[in-house]
């Protein structure tokens, strides 16, 4: 973030880490950071506890699998879901990385080709004067489509269907094209928790005009 961006998300830190999640933190998050050579696979913008980014890692075993996610608890339950009683990661996630930081800060350092991006359940900010914390705004999903490859894809999926119309809006001052909006629902902690599944998220599939 060259200049000084609003803020997108809330904590960064929740309840004390366990000696073993702080121990992950400490030696293998520094080892599984995205490197300047690694520019194609699949990014994962706020992962949360990083569900979502195993399916992706264990669908695509021969794809990089970048996820961004500045609540270092989330970053430490998904070290802890990936790793063996060694703290060694398992050989199915071996191909995750993990930026644990606002993307803006990763796409400030490495210009990507990725074949999806995918933001699943972003905070919705909804009172009014918290609008501007919302990430999915023009200027970001133009951000996101230069970092697209020829025929990728942005997945975006939420249960705030005023947030979702708000987006729908944002989109038309891109050059971003509405693919589809069809997507078998996917259960993330946020859609199994907080929704309690009383709200059915809808999907925007986006892809360069
Ligand atoms: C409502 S949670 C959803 C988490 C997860 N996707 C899920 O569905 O369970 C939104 C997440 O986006 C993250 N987030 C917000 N702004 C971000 C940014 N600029 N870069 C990366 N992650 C961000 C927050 O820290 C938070 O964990």
């Amino acid at each position: 973030m060259e200049k000084q961006e609003i803020r997108t998300f809330g904590r960064r830190h929740g309840k004390k880490l366990s000696a073993r999640k702080e121990r992950l933190v400490e030696t293998v998050l520094p080892k599984i950071a995205p490197t300047t050579d690694e520019k194609n696979g699949i990014l994962e913008i706020g992962f949360g506890a990083g569900e979502h980014m195993r399916d992706l890692a264990l669908e695509s075993p021969d794809q990089i699998i970048i996820g961004a996610e500045p609540f270092m608890n989330g970053v430490a339950a998904l070290l802890s879901a990936i790793c063996d009683g060694n703290d060694a990661i398992s050989p199915e996630y071996k191909n995750l990385r993990i930026w644990p930081d606002d993307v803006r800060l990763l796409f400030d350092k490495i210009k990507f080709q990725f074949s999806q991006i995918w933001v699943l359940h972003p905070d919705p900010w909804p009172k009014a004067r918290h609008e501007k914390r919302r990430l999915l705004n023009a200027e970001f999903l133009t951000l996101l489509g230069k970092n697209l490859c020829n025929g990728g894809k942005i997945i975006i999926g939420t249960d705030h269907w005023e947030y979702y119309d708000w987006i729908l809006d944002q989109v038309k001052n891109t050059n971003l094209k509405i693919c589809d909006s069809a997507h078998g629902i996917i259960k993330t902690r946020y859609q199994q928790k907080n929704m309690a599944n009383t709200t059915e998220p809808k999907y925007i599939i986006l892809g360069m005009e």
